[in-house]
């Protein structure tokens, strides 16, 4: 039975923004990380308006891609249950199947919240929809709604664009540069989107956290197409510390020395790495105590902190 999705939104709370001094500068951290245990930070902005959409449609199923370590994977495990549909996750590696003693943590959780976990190789999980075993799986399960990995489409990025109206209502001016880590890059667009719509004279900087994201950018032109955004937006490529879930020894003691000065954890692949852009945007002088910059905390927690 399809539970009303709204009630599910609504029971979470308007997560604080908290004001910290990053080298002399006031920098406002929005504690997106605070919402939910599993469905952390951008994830419950991001399948808001996708579940509604689930609903509309009546479907009973919800089918997505991760990861082994994927905070969306378990996000939507426990949102579909909450709301009374099934989940299905695509998970990527076959090694898996079958061999529990190299599971994650977030597997064991995916599985506990009822998702049925389907593991596949690594070369069709490049193919995602169009692979064959993909294919054999959407027509047994005909009545399933499909979320892209990551989450992201239009329908996340309005979820992530009402982060900018509460946080209005939250704050006394509104801020000079907006950060945000990038993967799949459907919450960069959704804050893109949010400040043209509340005509916020602000720069967004995106942090990428992997190398190459030429596809990522392709599909953050088509997602924001026929928003008439000032193009005052930025992706930052140069700290992905070498890709994905990548560290350096610098990022590393950044982490540790943030965690212990500020008492708010970062996960190792994301917030690590916005959290450090913004900081060495700081050291260098391009963001100044005349600035008022803003960093959404993405959460991301469950699949590892800084150690
Ligand atoms: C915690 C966290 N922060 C940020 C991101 C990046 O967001 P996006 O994929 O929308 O670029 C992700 C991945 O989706 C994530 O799990």
């Amino acid at each position: 039975m399809i539970k009303d999705i709204s009630d599910f939104w609504l029971s979470q709370p308007i997560t604080p923004c908290e004001t910290i001094q990053i080298g002399g500068v006031d920098v406002v951290v929005k504690r997106d990380d605070l919402n939910h245990e599993y469905v952390q930070g951008n994830k419950l902005r991001k399948l808001k308006y996708n579940l509604i959409e689930a609903k509309r449609k009546s479907v009973d199923t919800l089918i997505t891609f991760g990861g082994a370590y994927s905070n969306h994977l378990l996000a939507t495990a426990f949102a579909a249950q909450a709301c009374g549909f099934k989940s299905v996750g695509v998970v990527r590696g076959d090694e898996l199947a079958g061999n529990a003693a190299i599971w994650s943590e977030t597997l064991f959780n995916c599985q506990e919240f009822g998702m049925q976990l389907v593991f596949i190789s690594r070369s069709d999980y490049r193919l995602k929809e169009k692979s064959q075993i993909f294919q054999h799986l959407i027509k047994s399960k005909p009545n399933s709604y499909m979320l892209p990995e990551g989450g992201s489409n239009h329908l996340a990025l309005e979820g992530v664009s009402e982060l900018i109206p509460e946080m209005e209502q939250q704050l006394t001016t509104s801020p000079t540069h907006l950060f945000c880590p990038v993967g799949t890059g459907g919450t960069f667009a959704g804050l893109v989107k949010g400040v043209t719509k509340q005509n916020w004279d602000c720069k967004v900087f995106g942090v990428a956290v992997l190398k190459g994201l030429h596809g990522v950018k392709t599909d953050i032109n088509q997602w924001l197409k026929g928003v008439q955004f000032d193009p005052n937006f930025v992706i930052l490529d140069d700290y992905h510390a070498g890709g994905y879930a990548k560290k350096t020894q610098e990022l590393s003691r950044f982490c540790v020395t943030f965690e212990q000065q500020h008492q708010i954890q970062l996960d190792k692949i994301y917030n690590s790495k916005s959290f450090y852009a913004l900081a060495h945007l700081i050291k260098t002088g391009v963001v100044t105590a005349k600035d008022r910059p803003l960093v959404i905390h993405t959460g991301g927690l469950q699949g590892g902190v800084n150690k």
